[in-house]
């Protein structure tokens, strides 16, 4: 039976990725795709999930609208690396799927109240706000998650929206702190791993050649999504972020890490927002997160060509009829 999972997002290109992975694989039932304001403010974020639906020929994936702001702070976004719609580098029409009308918060809580304890897998991909909150309003889904696989936080590679902080834990640090605290199995993706999963251009020539409209639509994601990092880093490509979250469920043994304590700073203008990480074990405080370090960046990027190749072969979206129309 396929894996129950929930995706709490904010597209974001490399969101973008990470849905169509878990869409296009059959070991991984999405249950639902939950939007948070973080890369671009919730409007675009809802809209942009369901684009991404489509383009998989998915518009039977409900989604949800969840937190326009973070829990106790005011948002910032992130236009200057994903552009203005968050979705830059590919024109897509806007979606025909609907926005379902329950809260993100609410569907996060009552699919946990109504699934089997243990038996869905959380996925954020953006700021904990929809997370965090449902945390906060309904403590006892702690005890069903059976795990949270996230993207964010950062220990010997700094911060990227700050040089202490990573952008989703940076956005909110209150949430990040109702997560870490929660006593929930957490696997994060940081900036430590993500930075190995870099959209080389031979990478990135390998997804435009799986064809079409899909193959143009991908590659031109990647080509306006790794400008930013390219030039900041002096590398060849940037790095893929969140889609190492749903390729951990798919293959957990390409990666490697350690069990550590895992704290949010959430004082600090100077470094509020950072993951403070005890990888050498010297707090004394008990480890409450698995610390992605490693990954055989190879057979990531193997991975997810042929995963959307299958996308890209069945090309039944209405979205790339339109295109092509
Ligand atoms: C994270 O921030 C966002 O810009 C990306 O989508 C990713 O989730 C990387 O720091
Ligand atoms: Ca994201």
């Amino acid at each position: 039976m396929a894996d129950k999972i929930i995706i709490d997002t904010d597209p974001g290109q490399d969101d973008a990725f990470a849905i169509l992975l878990a869409l296009a694989s059959p070991e991984l039932d999405v249950l639902g795709i939950t939007a948070v304001a973080g890369n671009v403010p919730l409007a675009l974020t809802q809209k942009n999930a369901r684009q991404i639906c489509e383009l998989a020929g998915r518009s039977d994936i409900p989604v949800y609208a969840g937190s326009a702001q973070p829990m106790a702070i005011q948002l910032v976004t992130a236009e200057h690396v994903h552009g203005a719609t968050g979705l830059d580098g590919a024109d897509l029409p806007d979606p025909i799927m609907p926005l379902q009308d329950q809260h993100a918060v609410e569907f996060i809580i009552e699919t946990l109240l109504r699934e089997e304890a243990g038996t869905v897998t959380l996925c954020p991909l953006g700021p904990l706000t929809n997370i965090g909150k449902a945390l906060t309003k309904a403590p006892e889904i702690a005890a069903r998650i059976k795990q949270i696989v996230l993207m964010g936080g950062g220990l010997f590679e700094g911060g990227n929206i700050t040089p202490a902080a990573e952008f989703n834990i940076f956005v909110d640090p209150q949430a990040a702190t109702v997560v870490f605290a929660s006593g929930v199995p957490i696997v994060m993706m940081p900036l430590d791993v993500t930075h190995k999963v870099r959209t080389t251009r031979t990478r990135v020539e390998r997804i435009r050649a799986l064809g079409g409209d899909f193959g143009t639509v991908a590659a031109g994601w990647l080509d306006y999504f790794e400008r930013f990092d390219e030039q900041k880093y002096g590398t060849d490509g940037g790095p893929l972020h969140d889609p190492n979250v749903i390729a951990y469920l798919l293959r957990p043994e390409i990666y490697g890490g350690r069990h550590c304590n895992v704290e949010i700073e959430t004082e600090s203008e100077l470094t509020k927002g950072m993951t403070v990480v005890d990888w050498w074990g010297v707090s004394g405080r008990a480890a409450n997160a698995l610390f992605i370090r490693d990954v055989d960046d190879e057979a990531f990027f193997a991975l997810l060509t042929e995963r959307l190749g299958v996308l890209a072969a069945q090309r039944p979206a209405p979205q790339l009829r339109r295109l092509g129309a």
